[in-house]
C-alpha cells in the first residue's frame, strides 16, 4: 500500500506547532503541496521566506479565525487557488472555565475559531472538490466531542458541534468522492496539553490511559494521512477517536 500525495495541495489550518504542525510535516513528505495556517505574523513571514529559500512549495497565511475580516481575508485568497485536495480543520483553542465563569468571549471565540471557520473553510473547499470529483476533510475534535469533563462545557460543545458538522457535510458530498471525517484525540503532548495540566496531572492521566502514556503528534497524525489520502475510498462521516483506549474505561 502507497500513499502518495504528489500533484495534491492541501490546507492544513493551525499547522504552525502542534498536532497541526506534525500533519503539515508528514503530508509534504510524501509530496503533497501543503497550505499552512498561523497566528503570528512575523513567523509566517520567516517561514515563507525559509520556504522560497530552499525552493519548498509549501505556503504559509497568518489568519486569526476570531476576526471575521481576517478569515474573510483568508476566504478570498483561497478563491485564487485552483484545486485543493484535502483539508485539514485543525486550528483549535481550549479555555478552561466552569460554565458560571464562561465569559461571552470565551464563548465567541471558542466558537468561531472551533466551528464556525471549519464551516467556512469546508464551504469554500467543497466546490473546487465537487468541481474535481474528490476531496479529502478531516477535521480535528477531540474525546470531547463524545464524552465530557468539568471546565469543558464550551469546548465540547464546539467539538460535537464539529463532528455535528462531519456527519451532515459527508452526507452531502460522499457521491462526488468528498470524504469527510472528525479525528478525535486523546490527550496528546502539545503546547495545548502542557499549558492545561500540570507535569503531574500529565503523569496521572497517563496511568489512567490503557496504553499507560500520552498520545504523540505522530500517532495523531498517521490517522490523518490516511484519512486525507485515496487509500480511503469508503469511510466518511466518522468520529475516528484516536486515545489509547481512554475513553473505553
Ligand atoms: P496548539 O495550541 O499547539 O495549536 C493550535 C493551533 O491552532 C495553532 O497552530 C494556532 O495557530 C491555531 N490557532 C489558535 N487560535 C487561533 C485563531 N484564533 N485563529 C486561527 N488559528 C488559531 O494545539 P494542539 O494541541 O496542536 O491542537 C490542535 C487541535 O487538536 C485543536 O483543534 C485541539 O482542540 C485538538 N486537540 C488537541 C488535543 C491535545 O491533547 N493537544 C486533544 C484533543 C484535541
Amino acid at each position: 500500500m502507497t500513499i502518495d500525495f504528489s500533484q495534491q495541495t492541501i490546507l492544513v489550518t493551525g499547522g504552525t506547532r502542534g498536532i497541526g504542525k506534525q500533519i503539515a510535516q508528514d503530508l509534504r513528505g510524501l509530496g503533497a503541496h501543503v497550505l499552512v495556517t498561523g497566528t503570528n505574523q512575523e513567523e509566517i513571514d520567516q517561514l515563507n521566506e525559509a520556504a522560497v529559500r530552499n525552493n519548498e512549495s509549501q505556503r504559509y497565511y497568518c489568519v486569526d479565525f476570531g476576526d471575521p475580516a481576517s478569515r474573510d481575508n483568508f476566504l478570498a485568497a483561497l478563491q485564487d487557488i485552483p484545486k485543493i485536495d484535502g483539508l485539514v480543520n485543525n486550528a483549535g483553542i481550549n479555555r478552561l472555565n466552569a460554565i458560571d465563569s464562561v465569559e461571552a468571549t470565551d464563548w465567541n471565540d471558542m466558537l468561531s475559531v472551533n466551528l464556525t471557520a471549519p464551516f467556512y473553510l469546508i464551504k469554500a473547499v467543497s466546490s473546487k472538490m465537487k468541481s474535481a470529483g474528490y476531496g479529502r476533510i478531516v477535521n480535528i475534535a477531540s474525546i470531547f466531542s463524545k464524552i465530557s469533563k468539568e471546565r469543558r462545557a464550551v469546548y465540547s460543545a464546539t467539538k460535537f458541534g464539529l463532528h455535528g458538522l462531519t456527519v451532515g457535510v459527508s452526507n452531502d458530498l460522499a457521491r462526488y468522492n468528498i470524504l469527510v471525517n472528525t479525528l478525535s484525540p486523546g490527550f496528546i503532548l502539545t503546547d495545548l496539553t502542557r499549558k492545561n495540566l500540570s507535569e503531574k496531572e500529565r503523569a496521572e492521566l497517563a496511568e489512567m490511559v490503557p496504553a499507560k502514556r500520552l498520545g504523540t503528534t505522530p500517532d495523531i497524525s498517521k490517522v490523518a494521512i490516511f484519512l486525507l489520502s485515496n487509500q480511503n475510498q469508503y469511510l466518511t462521516g466518522q468520529n475516528i477517536v484516536v486515545d489509547g483506549g481512554f475513553t473505553n474505561v
